[in-house]
């Protein structure tokens, strides 16, 4: 449409709508492809760790030993939370998911930190990075120890990232915790496959809050609550949801895929389809075979997996979704192997976000380095009512 000021582009949901350039993650939808600064994912799953991935992300290189051992050792320091942080917790309703209390602590560490929050000192923004990747384990942790009514365990720094995480979630007090290294191994390489993925809706969230001027912090903490919804990060939580429903209804996988393709209101095959893959999620692939392995390693034979691979089955048979290009994405699998893991289902999406937590550093980092950013501020085309003169309360 032109007004006066030029045309205004209507993009709802800005499918074809780039809101910046970035150095960081690209993407190619039809074939398939991931690559985080230039290195395939699936070179990256399983044999660089998260931390390592987490500096590939936000400094641009993979590091060196020394430079990986110095960059962990940073992040190790500042696993603690603010003692009367902790307090907190005891504040949220013993029922609140956990990602709604993750949001909230994440955004309360700029209550914590304000020395430290000017968004173009370098030195604040490198302190702030590092206490988010070294806290956000930890409030994760706590936010499952309140729902559970257990004591919280504080970090313990002899311990690498995610076995850390693992103790502080599962240990108690008064016993050892023994950690399982293929289910850290799992968990690490699930952290990496969801570490970043371009400009998502949480992630240009994040950037759209920090176009502003708004710290690492609160821009953080609105990408944790983007993430939240079932359509983006809540999906891996809605796929368990699903697959429950269809076990507790007979296990009848055709039925259910009858009333995807009817479009009843609310039922969409969940983890399956994606606004930019059209092709397989490569991080699908890498994460059904991780769910065999979990699977196996801890002796359950899920019968929801054997649902999953059904629904799969026939859903890449069916013209319905052949058509519209729909392939499992990276959530189709995920909640089977967290379930395995013996984390609740209400984690899920807290795991998607601790994953994505260098992703969102480093695109925010990006953004507010880049002498081409603007404050993000959309047009509209207004449907609305001409002008019309007011009316008084008592002539209405
Ligand atoms: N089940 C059934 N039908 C679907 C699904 C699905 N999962 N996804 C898309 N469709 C259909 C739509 O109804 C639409 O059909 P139509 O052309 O007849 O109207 C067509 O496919 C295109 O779908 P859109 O909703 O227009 O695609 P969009 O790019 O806007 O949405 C999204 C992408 C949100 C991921 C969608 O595929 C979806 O809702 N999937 C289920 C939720 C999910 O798994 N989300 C996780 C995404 S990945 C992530 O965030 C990690």
């Amino acid at each position: 449409m032109l007004k006066e000021t030029g045309y205004v582009t209507l993009d709802t949901g800005f499918v074809n709508t780039a809101s910046c350039t970035s150095a960081i993650t690209y993407i190619d939808g039809d074939a398939g492809i991931l690559r985080y600064r230039g290195y395939p994912i699936d070179q990256l799953a399983g044999k660089a760790s998260f931390l390592e991935t987490s500096y590939l992300l936000i400094y641009g290189e993979l590091p060196t030993a020394d430079q990986l051992a110095e960059f962990d050792s940073r992040v190790r320091k500042h696993t603690l939370l603010h003692e009367e942080m902790r307090q907190f917790f005891g504040g949220f309703p013993r029922d609140a998911h956990p990602m709604a209390v993750l949001s909230s602590a994440v955004s309360a560490l700029s209550t914590f930190y304000q020395d430290a929050l000017d968004p173009f000192n370098p030195e604040d923004v490198e302190i702030s990075t590092v206490r988010l990747l070294a806290k956000v384990p930890t409030i994760a942790s706590y936010a499952y120890k309140k729902s559970i009514g257990q004591p919280m365990l504080y970090p313990d720094n002899n311990l690498g990232y995610v076995e850390n995480f693992l103790r502080m979630t599962f240990g108690v007090p008064t016993e050892d915790y023994e950690i399982d290294p293929v289910v850290a191994q799992v968990l690490d390489m699930l952290l990496v496959l969801h570490a970043d993925h371009e400009q998502n809706c949480s992630t240009s969230t994040v950037r759209l809050v920090g176009s502003s001027h708004a710290n690492l912090f609160a821009s953080v903490s609105a990408g944790v609550n983007a993430l939240f919804g079932p359509l983006h990060g809540g999906a891996n939580e809605a796929v368990l949801t699903m697959l429950n429903g269809i076990h507790a209804n007979g296990g009848d996988v055709n039925a259910f895929v009858e009333r995807v393709k009817k479009k009843e209101p609310g039922v969409k095959l969940m983890g399956f389809g994606h606004r930019v893959y059209k092709n397989y999620d490569p991080r699908a692939a890498i994460v059904k075979q991780a769910a065999r392995d979990v699977l196996e390693r801890t002796g359950g034979n899920d019968p929801l997996l054997e649902l999953a691979m059904k629904l799969e089955e026939i859903a890449l048979a069916d013209d319905f979704f052949i058509s519209r290009k729909l392939y499992p994405n990276v959530d189709f699998y995920t909640g089977l192997i967290y379930k395995a893991m013996g984390f609740p289902t209400k984690m899920f999406t807290v795991l998607f976000a601790l994953g994505r937590l260098p992703g969102w550093i480093a695109q925010w980092r990006e953004m507010i380095n880049d002498p081409a950013t603007k404050i993000g501020r959309p047009r509209q085309l207004y449907t609305g009512s001409p002008e019309r003169a007011f009316v008084p309360i008592t002539e209405r």
